[in-house]
């Protein structure tokens, strides 16, 4: 393989730019070309694309969003957007891509794959932690520190007024960022699309909380719960227990800016590296991710198919704990 692409797609996430840096100079290593290709599928269905030297990614690691830009596109859904995107991949001698997103990423690769037989490995981008072949994805190590720092500064004014805060985090089908920042903070209560909630026993703890004479309580909604946002969570539970004086944050994008951590920097660059690598050694249609300290590859299908579970440990620390 002599010329690779490179794209970032679907929600940005912190690392990112570190991972481009990676398979930029990886590929340039084993005397590979490196186009990048602007704004996800919709840049590769327009051609935007430019060859990438080594000083193109100089000085990027330490910013969060990506060099690239990303896109959701609908045109690349169909089949005449595909055959639009593989023409250019085609006319820019372009033989395999690396393509850095989320789920809807690897469902598009997958079939890009499928219909046109461009091989191409994934690299997991996205804050939401789920897909399942990776400990962790990139970015999602930066948001949970973000959540649990915004998380940190809502304490300080809930406990001055005796306050009940919801803070509703990213995770529209996941409750890893909610979980994970909801137990760094000492939340009372997380909720998550992937455990029921029920409102009354959400009030029990609340009212034990109070009884024990706390300052304050936190509870962490993720965007993607069943019952509802946080705002009606809130709402529920005001018209049961109308006393309790409540507040609610929603943090929204902010979770997905900001500077990188040193341990998204890292795995950003090591996945980055495997999968330049992958691709050289003749990998395609697969996911580089890595589990514990090992590289694992998993068919695009499998990482996609909402097979990451959620630890029951983990919950059971939220109840035990707080
Ligand atoms: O990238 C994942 C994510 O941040 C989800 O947590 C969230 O639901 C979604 O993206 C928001 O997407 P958008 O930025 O397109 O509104």
């Amino acid at each position: 393989m002599k010329r690779i692409g490179v794209f970032t797609s679907g929600g940005d996430a912190p690392g990112m730019n570190a991972c481009i840096r990676a398979v930029v100079r990886t590929a340039l290593h084993y005397k590979m070309e490196v186009f990048g290709i602007n704004r996800g599928y919709s840049g590769m269905i327009r051609g935007d694309m430019y060859q990438m030297t080594s000083r193109d990614v100089s000085n990027i690691m330490q910013l969060g969003g990506t060099i690239l830009q990303s896109a959701r596109s609908e045109t690349f859904r169909t089949p005449s957007g595909r055959r639009r995107a593989y023409n250019q991949l085609k006319k820019a001698g372009i033989e395999g891509l690396v393509a850095i997103g989320g789920d809807g990423t690897f469902k598009g690769a997958s079939l890009l794959g499928q219909e046109f037989g461009v091989p191409i490995v994934g690299v997991p981008g996205t804050i939401d932690n789920d897909l399942f072949g990776s400990d962790f994805t990139l970015g999602y190590d930066t948001a949970v520190n973000t959540a649990m720092t915004c998380i940190d500064n809502i304490k300080d004014t809930a406990n001055s007024h005796n306050r009940l805060f919801f803070v509703e985090v990213m995770g529209r089908d996941a409750g890893f960022i909610a979980l994970r920042s909801g137990i760094a903070s000492g939340a009372e209560a997380v909720l998550i699309p992937e455990a029921k909630t029920n409102i009354d026993d959400l009030i029990k703890i609340l009212a034990r909380n109070y009884k024990s004479k706390k300052s304050s309580s936190i509870v962490v909604v993720a965007e993607g719960e069943r019952t509802g946002g946080a705002f009606e969570i809130a709402d529920m539970v005001k018209q049961k227990v109308p006393h309790y004086d409540m507040r609610v944050t929603v943090l929204g994008h902010l979770q997905r800016g900001g500077r990188p951590s040193c341990f998204d920097r890292v795995l950003a660059s090591r996945l980055g590296m495997e999968a330049v690598k992958a691709l050289r050694d003749g990998k395609k249609d697969v996911m580089v991710g890595q589990i514990h300290t090992r590289i694992e590859y998993t068919p695009f299908e499998k990482a996609c198919k909402h097979n990451q579970t959620i630890s029951p440990v983990m919950l059971d620390m939220v109840r035990i704990l707080s």
